[in-house]
């Protein structure tokens, strides 16, 4: 069997062994008092990057979401967001269960809304409304296909949230592909934000971990809520440090992976009964539409084959590039693919 080309997620991603060598060689301390030196340079390091005075290791991107959701806000509070967003679509209805905070949502394009949009959803201070407290954008937006919030946007929506007493919070999980794609630094994106949280176990390649960044104050609170929410780690430093050698070596690289989901996308698009919005490929996630088969029997004829997709809705597909698939893996999905729609 040949090796399997999977394109399921960027998640699936495994320590190379030169990250493998600095998480053993890693110099430990426990967390929770404070005292891990691999997390507080992994923390040191990231508030740097985006220009912010703190920051938290979290074990995962969901628990960076909830425990800055839960810092910037009280039960019985409100969140803007769209409903395709990964905190409202894919959280396990956490902020409803932990934070005790109902989302609303905005119409949306890709997973991107405009400060017009929001401003027609605020309400004015009334005993029968829930205080709106945060915004919150996705950038990269998931299930958006990787579509990129432009700077622009977010500074429109920064000046709104200022102007009405809220926050802006970005889910930058992808906030590196982002930064990739258009040459905008992660700094520049995260200076309209109260906070950001960021994934390294992405398309980094960390096998664990998240960070949200803020405010000194601000981190402090999440600190108590991460501890909360049982996410307080001791000896994290052997992970820190996977995440500590991702950041600083293969955000470079990233752009590969950006190339990687072109070629696929246009290879897709000359295929006969795929749909692709080639202009809406701007990272490593690749959305593509069937009109040939039903989407879960293309996926299940490929991986007889070893190529590895996601169903996404009845009749479309999700491929997302990492550093998991080289060049020579996406021409040979190209292959299977090819081979199973002319043979339908
Ligand atoms: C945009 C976004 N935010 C948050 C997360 C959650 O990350 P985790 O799976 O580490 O909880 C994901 C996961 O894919 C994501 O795509």
């Amino acid at each position: 069997m040949t090796d399997i080309v999977d394109l399921r997620s960027d998640t699936l991603t495994r320590p190379t062994p030169a990250m493998r060598q600095a998480m053993a060689e890693a110099v430990v301390g426990d967390d929770v008092w404070n005292e891990d030196p691999t997390v507080i340079e992994l923390e040191r390091r990231t508030a740097e990057m985006l220009g912010k005075e703190a920051a938290l290791y979290v074990p995962s991107g969901t628990m960076s979401n909830q425990v800055a959701l839960r810092s910037h806000t009280e039960p019985g509070e409100e969140i803007i967001t769209d409903a395709d967003a990964h905190v409202y679509f894919y959280e396990a209805g956490a902020p409803a269960a932990l934070a005790g905070v109902s989302c609303r949502l905005a119409p949306a394009q890709r997973g991107i809304f405009s400060a017009d949009q929001v401003r027609q959803l605020l309400r004015p201070r009334d005993v029968h409304f829930t205080p709106t407290k945060l915004i919150w954008i996705e950038q990269t937006h998931n299930r958006g296909g990787g579509s990129i919030w432009p700077l622009e946007t977010i500074a429109e929506l920064s000046q709104l949230a200022q102007q009405q007493g809220l926050r802006l919070h970005m889910d930058g999980a992808r906030l590196w592909n982002a930064s990739a794609a258009t040459g905008i630094s992660e700094q520049r994106y995260a200076q309209h934000c109260d906070s950001v949280s960021v994934c390294f176990s992405k398309g980094l390649g960390a096998p664990v971990g998240s960070a949200v960044v803020g405010s000194r104050e601000f981190i402090q609170r999440a600190r108590r809520f991460r501890k909360q929410y049982g996410g307080g780690m001791r000896q994290a430093g052997i992970i820190a440090a996977g995440a500590l050698y991702a950041l600083q070596h293969h955000r470079q690289r990233l752009a590969e992976d950006h190339a990687h989901a072109r070629l696929l996308a246009e290879g897709l698009a000359a295929l006969p009964g795929v749909e692709v919005d080639l202009e809406g490929v701007q990272t490593n996630i690749v959305v593509f539409g069937l009109k040939a088969m039903p989407a879960a029997q293309l996926v299940d004829r490929a991986k007889q084959q070893g190529v590895l997709v996601l169903c996404r809705s009845p009749d479309t597909i999700r491929a997302v590039t990492s550093l998991e698939v080289g060049r020579q893996g996406i021409q040979r999905a190209l292959d299977v693919f090819r081979t199973i729609l002319s043979n339908k």
